[in-house]
Order: C-alpha cells, then sequence, then structure tokens
C-alpha cells in the first residue's frame, strides 16, 4: 500500500487551484442514469471515488467517457438503455454513495436489486431515511440478504416527505427519483449543503422542475423523460477548506483559486478567530500567517451552513499547536475522532469524551508513523505532518485518493516537503 512521507517545517507559499467537489460529482454522475441522452460534467475531479462510481454505471448500462476538456477534466455520461438493474455488494461496498443509484433506477426503469452500504468507521450510516422517502413515493421495498429490492411497476407518485432530521444523502436520493415522479413532491426538513444546489441545477438543465435546494424545502414536479445536458461542477468547499486549514498551519501565504469562499463562511470565522489572516478574492481566498502562533478556539460541527463534519478532523489538527485549550464537539457522526489517537502520536494533547475533544495546544509537534482511518482524518494527519519536527508517514492513503486530488503536487507546489511511497497494490480495500 502506498504512504506519504511528510518532512515538516516548510512554509507554504503558492497558488492552489481548487477542484471540482467530489459530494457533489458523485450524485450528479448518478443522475445520468435518469435520462437516454448523454450528460456532460465538467470540472471534474479525478479521485478513486468517481472511479468506483464510474465502474458501477458501466455496469448498469453507461458508457463513461473521462476526457480533457477546456475548462479541466470532463466525464460524459450516457445511459441510452438500463442494461441490468442490480448493483453488487462489491461495488457498493467501495463507496457508500453508490447507494443512491437506487432511486434513478427505480425512476427509470420501475424496478431495482442495490446492495446496502454496510457499515463505516465514522458511524453506523444506516440509509433508513433514503429507504423512507421511496417508499412514500411508492416504490415497494423489501429487504434480503444484504439487497434491498424495490420495484415501482407503475411509476413513482409525487409526495410529501418529511425527514425527521437532516440527511444530505437522503435529501440527494429523494431528489433523484422524485424527478420523474408523477405529480408534485414537497420534501421538508430538506439538507440544505450546496451541493444540493449544484444537483438541482443540473437536473434543471436536463428539464427537470426543481425549485428550493439550499433551503429547508423543496419542490419536485415530476416530468415525464429529463433530457441530455452539460454542467459545470461546484467547487470542492471542502479541498479548499482543508488548504486553508494546512496554510494557517504551515504558515506562510496561500492564495486558493476557482472556489467559492462562501461556502466555507463557518470555518474562515473561525480561522480568523484564531488569528490567521483571511482575504477573500474575486474567485477564492488567501489565507495567511506569519510567525505568531494561533489561539486556541472552539467550534461544534452543524449541517451546512454551519461548521462542517468534513472539515473537523483538519480543525483539530491545526488546534494542536495553537495557545491554549479548544473544544470541539462533533455533532453529525457518533465516532468521528478516530484522527485524535493518531494526532497524539505526532505529540498532541487531546482528550476525548462521548462526542467532544479538548484539545490542549503544544509548542511543537514531532513527527510520527501513523495510520489514516477515513477520508478527511487522512488529510489531518498530512496538516500535522507540515509542522511536525522530522519526517512523518501517513499510511493507509487509499483514504486519500478517494477525495484529494494530486495532493502531494498541490502540496509540494506551494513548498512542502511531501512525498509518496509507492508500495504493494491494496487488493481488498474497505472504503468507508
Ligand atoms: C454526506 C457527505 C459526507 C458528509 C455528510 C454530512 C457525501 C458523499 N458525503 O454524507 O462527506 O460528512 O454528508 O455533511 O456527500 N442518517 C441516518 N439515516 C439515513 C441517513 C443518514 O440515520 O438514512 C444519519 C447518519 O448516520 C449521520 C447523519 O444522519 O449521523 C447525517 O448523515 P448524512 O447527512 O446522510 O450524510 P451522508 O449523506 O452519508
Amino acid at each position: 500500500m502506498d504512504r506519504i512521507a511528510i518532512t515538516g517545517g516548510a512554509q507554504l507559499n503558492g497558488i492552489i487551484p481548487v477542484s471540482g467537489a467530489k459530494n457533489s460529482a458523485i450524485k450528479l454522475m448518478a443522475a445520468s442514469l435518469l435520462t437516454s441522452e448523454p450528460l456532460r460534467l465538467t470540472n471534474m475531479p479525478r479521485l478513486a471515488d468517481t472511479r468506483f462510481l464510474g465502474k458501477l454505471l458501466t455496469r448498469l448500462g453507461a458508457h463513461v467517457d473521462e476526457r480533457e476538456g477546456l475548462d479541466g477534466s470532463e466525464t460524459v455520461l450516457h445511459a441510452p438503455e438500463i442494461t441490468s438493474g442490480f448493483a453488487p455488494y462489491e461495488l457498493v461496498r467501495q463507496m457508500r454513495a453508490s447507494f443512491n443509484v437506487l432511486g434513478p433506477l427505480i425512476a427509470r426503469t420501475g424496478q431495482a436489486k442495490v446492495s446496502l452500504p454496510g457499515g463505516c468507521t465514522i458511524g453506523a450510516r444506516p440509509v433508513d431515511l433514503h429507504l423512507q422517502a421511496l417508499e412514500a413515493l411508492g416504490a415497494k421495498i423489501d429487504l434480503h440478504e444484504g439487497y434491498v429490492y424495490a420495484q415501482a411497476p407503475r411509476g413513482l407518485k409525487g409526495a410529501e416527505i418529511t425527514f425527521p432530521f437532516v440527511s444530505v444523502g437522503a435529501t440527494e436520493h429523494a431528489m433523484l427519483a422524485a424527478v420523474l415522479a408523477d405529480g408534485v413532491t414537497r420534501i421538508h426538513n430538506a439538507a440544505c449543503e450546496p451541493e444540493l444546489l449544484d444537483l438541482q441545477i443540473c437536473l434543471n438543465a436536463m428539464g427537470a422542475k426543481v425549485e428550493g435546494a439550499g433551503t429547508s424545502t423543496i419542490t419536485i414536479t415530476g416530468v415525464a423523460k429529463l433530457h441530455g445536458a452539460t454542467h459545470s461542477v461546484i467547487p470542492d468547499r471542502i479541498e479548499m477548506g482543508t488548504y486553508a486549514v494546512a496554510a494557517a498551519m504551515a504558515g506562510g501565504e496561500v492564495q486558493l483559486t476557482r472556489a467559492r469562499p462562501e461556502l466555507i463562511d463557518s470555518l474562515l470565522v473561525k480561522l480568523e478567530e484564531a488569528g490567521a489572516g483571511v482575504i477573500r478574492t474575486e474567485d477564492g481566498v488567501i489565507i495567511k500567517r506569519n510567525g505568531h502562533r494561533l489561539e486556541a478556539v472552539d467550534l461544534e460541527t452543524q449541517p451546512y451552513p454551519g461548521f462542517a463534519t468534513d472539515l473537523q478532523a483538519q480543525f483539530m489538527a491545526l488546534m494542536t499547536t495553537a495557545k491554549g485549550e479548544s473544544r470541539i464537539r462533533e455533532t453529525i457522526f457518533e465516532n468521528r475522532f478516530m484522527h485524535a489517537p493518531e494526532l497524539m502520536r505526532l505529540g498532541a494533547d487531546i482528550s476525548v469524551s462521548g462526542g467532544e475533544a479538548r484539545v490542549r495546544g503544544v509548542e511543537q509537534l514531532e513527527g510520527a508513523e501513523v495510520m489514516a482511518t477515513d477520508l478527511r482524518a487522512s488529510v489531518s494527519l498530512v496538516i500535522a505532518g507540515l509542522v511536525a519536527r522530522g519526517e512523518t508517514t501517513v499510511s493507509r492513503i487509499y483514504h486519500l485518493d478517494r477525495g484529494f486530488e494530486r495532493l502531494e503536487e498541490k502540496l509540494g507546489a506551494c513548498g512542502a516537503q511531501v512525498r509518496r511511497i509507492k508500495g504493494e497494490p491494496e487488493s481488498d480495500i474497505d472504503h468507508d
């Protein structure tokens, strides 16, 4: 398995272009199953997760063509026919969001057999809300031997769907299924994440009638058919936030471009509170810190527009060397502090109790061998390694490759000493 080695101590200075959002791209790719015409997605990130989903879509009958376009990487997805409605366990378990092909398959063909995704390291992550939404739309759902068997032979029907709590995946899934339903669907207590709005824009470009994404009520008026479209994937706010934290950690001055800083306001405010310089620009943000130590600040993760759970691990890494004690509360996932013991191997002073971590800043971290446990945790270890004395090696970086495009290259271009050490290929990866 590959590892990443970081020699700490170098400041970061330079420009980092932000890629298209992974979490948006994979839902947009699933939307291609809703039409027999080609969907062209530009500003596509090239990641392990998009590759996994591409493999599954191909198996279902789509042609997936990755190209270099004028606006960076693009993928053309074309499913003239759904040749199979079967999404097997070995493909779904590699990437949980693959489960979101279920809704489009039922909407387009009236039936599907899709594997349940199973657990993952950051929590149980059930899909009960996804299934409730599809049942409300009239699908008959049966669970056998780890598979969801879904049927709607006479098509889906518009419905009122009220989620008991906010779920990004379930909201997206309901939207993907309802666009071809007969009648009007209203989703109450919908997630407001920017990726929902991106999905709305793409679906509407395909001929759907969706309104309200980005607010807590989404209204979908079903249409009989969708057509092809071209859509540019929204910039990745989590990647942008990650490099913003990395720059604040290492010091120096980094300009993030091709980005939307308003999407990470809750992080930028915390960075300013901690003492980092934050300058919003037309297509991104400049983050700088010159020598002085940051102050500890507290945070609590919340659904958008609150502080993103996907940036919690990175911010914890930042707090390990800040002055004072930071309290970090995780409210979205029950087991999302797996990075804390690894950061402690680097000399961080952290105690975890239930959903709260207390981080007492130390003057200096020390390089060590550490292990990535999930996607965002893995990048928090790289961030800590940027300032740890000596060398830090992070193993199990297949997690990192799922969500960060050309990470060593992007950080290296700003002066970080980061290199990939090639290892044996992984035979059986357990992806969260
Ligand atoms: C998405 C993001 C992930 C991010 C998360 C929260 C993708 C591919 N992933 O994950 O990076 O961390 O949003 O911003 O977009 N839940 C249930 N039942 C369900 C669905 C969810 O109990 O049917 C729970 C989950 O276990 C979790 C909470 O709801 O505790 C929120 O999860 P959700 O918003 O659904 O996250 P994902 O869509 O899986």
